[in-house]
């Protein structure tokens, strides 16, 4: 067990786990992205473990950019999306693919979606480290998924409770008292 805060953990995807799946992934996209110049925008905090390891397994010629969004409160989403960070390189006409850490309600990425297709880009893919299909309200499009996860609060590997337990480098879950 694994104390963060007030809350108690444990182990639910070991690192080897997810560093396996990132490969599959940013295989993936070497093949569909070859010769496209694809712009990678990462979506930060929360997923800056996984665009770094992304970006370390693709092998062809690519940017990588970040928006910073803020949403979620405590162990639960909130309806109002901050973005601290706003884009600051033009994306139109690019092959953008969005690095997400988690899809749960989906009203972030359905808020990023808004704001990256208003720019015009050639196309738009979603990359997500975790999803929560249980707990959605907003249907997104979401083209490649690390894991399917329950609907239970999950941190480490750059995900955090209350700005902590991003040090971890495997996915830790809640346990219920
Ligand atoms: P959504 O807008 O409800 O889809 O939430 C997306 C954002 O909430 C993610 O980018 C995360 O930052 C955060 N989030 C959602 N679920 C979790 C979780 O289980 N642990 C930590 N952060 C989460």
């Amino acid at each position: 067990m694994i104390q963060v805060l007030d809350l108690k953990f444990k182990e639910y995807i070991t690192a080897e786990q997810i560093q396996a799946r990132v490969r599959e992934i940013a295989e993936e996209l070497n093949t569909k992205y070859s010769g496209k110049n694809p712009l990678f925008l990462g979506i930060l905090n929360g997923s800056f473990m996984f665009i770094a390891d992304i970006f370390k397994n693709v092998n062809i010629p690519c940017e990588v950019s970040f928006l910073k969004i803020n949403s979620y409160q405590d162990t639960s989403s909130t309806e109002k999306i901050k973005e601290l960070i706003g884009l600051n390189q033009s994306i139109e006409g690019r092959h953008v693919i969005i690095l997400e850490d988690i899809v749960d309600t989906g009203r972030t990425l359905d808020y990023i979606l808004r704001t990256v297709l208003a720019q015009k880009p050639a196309s738009v893919e979603v990359a997500t480290l975790l999803y929560k299909p249980s707990a959605t309200i907003i249907p997104v499009p979401i083209h490649y998924v690390g894991f399917e996860i329950e609907n239970q609060f999950v941190l480490g590997y750059g995900l955090d409770y209350n700005g902590y337990g991003r040090n971890s480098n495997s996915i830790l879950i809640k346990v219920d008292e």
